[in-house]
């Protein structure tokens, strides 16, 4: 099967990685379209995916009204004729992010060929303005003929704003031996970032308000002077207002000496292996939470912030802990726990190593989505008539 990738951005996301294990068994019969240029090309060219950018001026923003999402759909057009032309060499549209749902939609009604878009969001308040709910549900009913959600809690956000196209859930794939091989970095590591005495706290992820770090640097002032957090990942959208929001309350609290940023990274395996244990602690529903069962795979006792994807991740006390979302005060008490009873958080680590092998294997998931695709690429195709259909259901 011939399939043409869309995705909207060039920065590597949580998103985009899933995106590179899904298109890689396709790499022979594929191409993936985005719409900004960035490292994420890199990555899918040295994967030997073929790849193109289509730069784009669009911005759906949170904020967007009805009137600034109608006419960036005018501004759209060059490049959904682009893409709907493109995607005349192809079986199927896989759009990855909601504004690769934009156009994917609008190409794969002029182009006659399935769509199918993989929900990587909650579609919810938290998330998303009212008008780009709207937008979304209102083109995944029309326009796709499956969505493949990446998680149970982000399904039933989609059904509850409405979504009503078939829906399958298939978490994100990992390669396993990618994370299990690392362990002997973890003493050259922590030597070389110079905290071998400390209790090491990781927090993996992009710098968001929504992601949390404010909670992790909150949480210190409650867990024991020896214990440091190392926040590894960078501002992908802009948030630099946010990273100055963080260093002035570190400042403020006096905690310099107990916080480092490592920015982006490559090397997250080995960067886990050198924690002691790792915080999730976003703030909003996280979708589903790569960073989670990456940490489960390493074997690495996790703390997660309990809403959302997550849920379905961690059985706290069995395979993590679960802590309310915003609450430094319950995170500090699960870290120190950690600390204090490093044979039982072990013994946990070890049980959700376990279970992240059982249930998050790439091999299995990218045969989930094999047969999902195989079978509505047989299913009927969408006609423009849903386009002229879509405008007023939409609004
Ligand atoms: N990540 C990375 N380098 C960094 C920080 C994060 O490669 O410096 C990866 C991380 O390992 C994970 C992904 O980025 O695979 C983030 O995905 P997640 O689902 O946790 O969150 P998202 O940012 O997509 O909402
Ligand atoms: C999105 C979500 C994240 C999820 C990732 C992969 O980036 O924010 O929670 O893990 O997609 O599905």
């Amino acid at each position: 099967m011939k399939i043409l990738f869309l995705d909207q951005s060039g920065k590597v996301g949580g998103a985009e990685l899933s995106l590179l294990d899904i298109a890689r068994p396709y790499r022979d019969h594929c191409l993936v379209c985005l719409f900004a240029e960035g490292p994420f090309r890199t990555l899918l060219e040295q994967a030997q995916i073929p790849t193109c950018v289509l730069a784009t001026p669009i911005a759906v923003q949170k904020d967007s009204s009805v009137v600034k999402g109608l006419s960036s759909i005018g501004h759209l057009m060059p490049l959904v004729i682009k893409v709907a032309q493109l995607s005349r060499e192809f079986d199927l549209i896989y759009a990855n992010t909601p504004k690769a749902l934009v156009v994917g939609a609008i190409a794969s009604a002029l182009s006659q060929r399935p769509l199918v878009y993989h929900l990587h969001d909650i579609v919810s308040q938290e998330h998303f303005s009212a008008i780009n709910q709207r937008l979304i549900i209102s083109l995944a009913n029309t326009f796709a003929v499956a969505v493949i959600a990446n998680s149970q809690a982000t399904k039933a956000a989609f059904q509850q704003a409405g979504g009503r196209s078939p829906t399958e859930v298939v978490y994100n794939g990992f390669d396993i031996a990618a994370y299990q091989q690392v362990r002997h970095d973890r003493s050259t590591l922590r030597q070389q970032l110079g905290l071998e005495s400390r209790f090491i706290v990781g927090h993996f992820s992009r710098l968001s308000p929504w992601k949390g770090q404010h909670i992790l640097i909150e949480a210190l002032k409650h867990c024991s002077e020896n214990v440091t957090a190392l926040f590894v990942g960078d501002a992908l959208f802009g948030e630099q207002k946010y990273v100055e929001q963080l260093h002035q309350q570190i400042e403020q609290e006096g905690l310099q000496h107990r916080v480092r940023f490592l920015g982006f990274r490559s090397d997250v395996p080995q960067l886990m292996a050198a924690c002691d244990v790792v915080a999730h602690t976003s703030t909003a529903p996280e979708p589903f939470g790569r960073v989670i069962v990456e940490t489960m795979l390493g074997g690495i006792p996790v703390i997660a912030a309990a809403a959302g994807g997550a849920i379905e991740l961690v059985e706290p006390g069995k395979t993590g802990w679960l802590t309310p979302p915003g609450d430094p005060v319950k995170l500090a008490t699960c870290i120190n726990h950690c600390q204090k009873y490093p044979h039982h958080s072990q013994e946990i680590a070890r049980n959700a190593q376990a279970d992240a092998i059982q249930r998050f294997d790439l091999a299995a998931t990218n045969e989930q989505i094999a047969q999902c695709l195989q079978q509505v690429s047989q299913t009927s195709r969408v006609t423009f008539s849903n386009v002229l259909r879509w405008f007023p259901a939409c609004w």
